[in-house]
């Protein structure tokens, strides 16, 4: 019996277990430790204030737990810097703030690569900049197992390439991407490497120094923090062409009403107030997470998606989408409608996630309109998965 001894950390788990509810939707977003609701209660409770304003007591405070959290990511990902870690919305905003902040430097005809398997969020920007700017969306074929292949990305980034973004986990196939072969193609480009890493960064520790890309990205919501704040890392001379794309409160050195000095990069990206509490609870996440052992969360996570896996190819009809390595496996059955196969999944209290996966192009290449997904978080257990899979056997036995 494979045994999570994370998961009484999480009170949230033993709420859903009383509403006979089994969470198997952690890639969508995760649930919270005790210390993250504690971070969150105690900002609110403690008195809440403003950063980078206030000479107060509270506002210093807040400022003081506010920027620990940006040392914090920046140990997290081994960056060189606090300065180049920015807070966001999330994931999307932080690709969002890319394609407006870079729009700049492209011209017509100048090409921006991404893959066939990106979320909407690392799909939608790149297409909006390339309309906008008459630039060319080039996307890198995968292969069976739902790599991208860097032979034929060989082939397609050249000369041209002025971009590229590419998730390091996919959301749909849980595969990682092999950046180590795939960024120095564009590299060799002298193009931009930007990382979504909404799932990659999830599972084991990165370094973003030693992947060699420009920007990474991340949502605090899937790595057991709160929701409304994310992660963009950049290198500081990759920040440093990034133009301002919001603009207001703290964000500049001076202003008149014809023109301002903005700041650079952290607080010239952070206009207005940001999401203070989330930033802090952000920061009682990775206190956590650092403090767990990873050889452990690792094997518990591998052995947990063997099984997983084990027992989908265990059953008749079932196609896996892709292989997977690892948090996820994405499946559909022969014959039955995945939105029929998820209601009776949700009636016996089973939460997966149905549909598109915000993966639209990809699900539809792969000839389909959608999928369920099952994904894990480092509180799952055997058991969870136990009871997925007697509700897999009943919804389907009654569809078949
Ligand atoms: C691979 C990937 N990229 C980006 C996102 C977008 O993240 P967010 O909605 O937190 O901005 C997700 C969310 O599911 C994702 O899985």
């Amino acid at each position: 019996m494979l045994i999570s001894p994370w998961r009484t950390d999480f009170p949230a788990l033993s709420a859903l277990a009383a509403e006979g509810q089994t969470y198997l939707d952690s890639a969508a977003t995760s649930q919270k430790p005790q210390a993250v609701l504690d971070a969150l209660l105690g900002y609110y409770a403690s008195g809440a204030a403003n950063v980078h304003r206030a000479q107060h007591l509270p506002g210093e405070r807040a400022t003081r737990a506010f920027e620990g959290t940006r040392t914090q990511a920046a140990h997290w990902l081994n960056a060189a810097s606090p300065a180049e870690i920015l807070f966001t919305r999330g994931t999307t905003e932080a690709i969002n703030l890319l394609a407006y902040g870079l729009e700049e430097l492209f011209r017509p005809g100048d090409e921006i690569v991404i893959s066939a398997l990106e979320h909407h969020a690392n799909l939608l920007p790149w297409q909006q900049l390339a309309l906008r700017k008459q630039l060319r969306l080039v996307v890198l074929p995968l292969d069976s197992d739902g790599g991208i292949d860097p032979e034929q990305a060989a082939h397609l980034i050249g000369p041209r390439t002025r971009l590229l973004a590419i998730s390091q986990l996919s959301n749909v196939l849980g595969r990682w991407q092999a950046l180590s072969d795939l960024l120095p193609l564009a590299r060799a480009q002298g193009a931009f490497t930007v990382v979504d890493g909404a799932q990659g960064v999830v599972h084991g520790r990165h370094d973003v120094q030693a992947m060699g890309c420009d920007f990474y990205a991340f949502s605090s919501h899937k790595l057991y923090g709160p929701d409304g704040v994310g992660v963009l890392y950049g290198r500081s001379d990759a920040l440093a062409k990034l133009k301002h794309w919001q603009f207001g409160g703290e964000m500049v050195h001076s202003t008149t009403y014809q023109s301002a000095d903005f700041h650079g990069a952290p607080l010239g990206f952070e206009a207005g107030t940001p999401a203070i509490a989330s930033v802090i609870g952000l920061g009682a996440a990775l206190d956590y997470l650092s403090n767990l052992d990873h050889a452990a969360v690792a094997g518990h996570e591998t052995a947990l998606h063997a099984k997983l896996l084990a027992g989908l190819a265990a059953r008749d009809g079932i196609r896996l989408l892709g292989a997977p390595q690892l948090a996820l496996a994405s499946f559909c059955v022969d014959g039955v409608h995945n939105a029929d196969l998820a209601h009776l999944l949700t009636e016996q209290g089973v939460a997966v996630r149905a549909g598109h996966h915000c993966a639209m192009p990809l699900l539809h290449s792969l000839g389909l309109q959608g999928a369920i997904r099952v994904s894990l978080g480092l509180y799952n257990d055997g058991e969870d998965l136990e009871r997925f899979f007697s509700a897999l056997d009943k919804a389907l036995e009654l569809l078949r």
